[in-house]
């Protein structure tokens, strides 16, 4: 028996937010971000639109493509690293608001390679015969986590004001991080089929827990008494930290690597590879990993242009505009790969 996707959605927010927009509110400019990032725009959430509502809206679209309802499904998984809750998780949560039965939910974290674990997981999960149906959600809210004093309604459009110079100081201190991602949610749903053509083939996954300095939040953690205080966010630890040259390293080394290993395992050769879905984190990162394994760039489709990093979102939201649009066709060899904070890191082969 294989793994197979039936079916995929995407929920994007709807505000739109192009480079230039944030120099606005910071000192950074499209030039910058198209040079070191490829990125573009990318589209930022509503207040009160969590990672549940941006996944609900991908699950729905995933159901629907997949001919399932809210009854077929046996088990639901959420990879997010941005939940609507402290605790609990957004499972719970999707479950309730869309009337799911009582169904177990499982609550994941990977942060980037949260949808490649989330495969892995659901896949397990199905072998092991006690699910028949998963529903896969990776969604990420970004814009709260990694605020900007009060320039939030100029970047959606909401007020039309300039920023105080205190304001703009504060948001540049943060624009390597802040400018790469944006909001967005990626769903499937994943069933056993005895049909063994398609589906998932093999999947490699690794961690690397030595370093996580290189891309963590420091402050907000239970080890800390309380948890959350006013110090830690005044002097920013509720903030990402990122050593973004040596997260960049490492990506470029670790998906390659990761790539080749999954396809030993499988026998099959990277060449044969039809399609490389790679985390969208950096242009450069995608052309980097596509070079090393000599795949010539219509084999490694990118959308980061115009979504940013959505994180758990990324990976699902691309397979999707890959199928719908027609790139992905049946019978390839479709190859997911992604590298996160943790650092977890994979890949994963499928036949469409
Ligand atoms: N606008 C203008 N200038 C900027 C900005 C900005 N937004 N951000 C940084 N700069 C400046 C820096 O201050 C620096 O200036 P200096 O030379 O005067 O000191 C200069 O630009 C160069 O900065 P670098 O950090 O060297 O730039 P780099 O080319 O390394 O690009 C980047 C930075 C885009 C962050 C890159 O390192 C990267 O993409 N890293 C990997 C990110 C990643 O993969 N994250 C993992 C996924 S996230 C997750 O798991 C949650």
């Amino acid at each position: 028996m294989k793994t197979v996707i039936t079916g995929s959605g995407i929920g994007i927010p709807k505000n739109l937010v192009r480079n230039e927009v944030l120099g606005r509110i910071m000192d950074t400019s499209d030039e910058w971000i198209r040079t070191r990032s490829g990125i573009e725009q990318r589209y930022y959430a509503d207040p009160g639109e969590g990672s549940v509502e941006l996944g609900m809206i991908a699950a729905q679209g995933a159901l629907a493509a997949a001919n399932r309802s809210t009854g077929d499904i046996d088990a639901v998984v959420f990879a997010t690293m941005t939940p609507n809750y402290f605790f609990p998780g957004n499972g719970p949560v999707l479950q309730a608001k869309m009337g799911f039965g009582n169904i177990p939910t499982f609550d994941i974290r990977q942060q980037c390679s949260g949808f490649l674990y989330g495969l892995d997981l659901a896949d397990s999960l199905i072998q092991s015969g006690k699910y028949k149906r998963i529903l896969l959600i990776g969604a990420d809210v970004h814009t709260p986590f990694m605020p900007w004093q009060n320039g939030w309604d100029i970047t959606i459009g909401r007020e039309d004001r300039q920023v105080t110079p205190e304001e703009y100081a504060a948001n540049t201190s943060i624009r390597d991080r802040t400018v790469l991602f944006g909001d967005g949610a990626g769903a499937v749903v994943v069933e056993g089929s005895e049909n063994g053509s398609r589906g998932l083939i093999a999947s490699k996954l690794f961690t690397d827990g030595s370093n996580i300095e290189a891309l963590y939040v420091r402050g907000v953690g239970f080890r800390r008494r309380p948890f959350i205080d006013h110090e830690q966010i005044d002097v920013g630890d509720s903030i990402p930290v990122m050593e973004g040259r040596a997260v960049f390293k490492e990506a470029v080394s670790r998906m390659p690597e990761s790539v080749r290993t999954v396809c030993d395992s499988a026998g099959v050769k990277v060449s044969d590879i039809d399609l490389l879905l790679i985390h969208q984190a950096n242009l450069r990162i995608v052309e980097g990993v596509a070079k090393q394994l000599a795949l010539p760039p219509e084999k490694v489709p990118h959308n980061i242009e115009r979504y940013g990093n959505t994180t758990a979102g990324t990976l699902p939201i691309l397979f999707h505009e890959c199928l719908t649009d027609g790139r992905i066709q049946p019978g390839m060899l479709v190859c997911f790969t992604a590298l996160g904070s943790g650092l977890h890191w994979g890949a994963a082969l499928y036949r469409a």
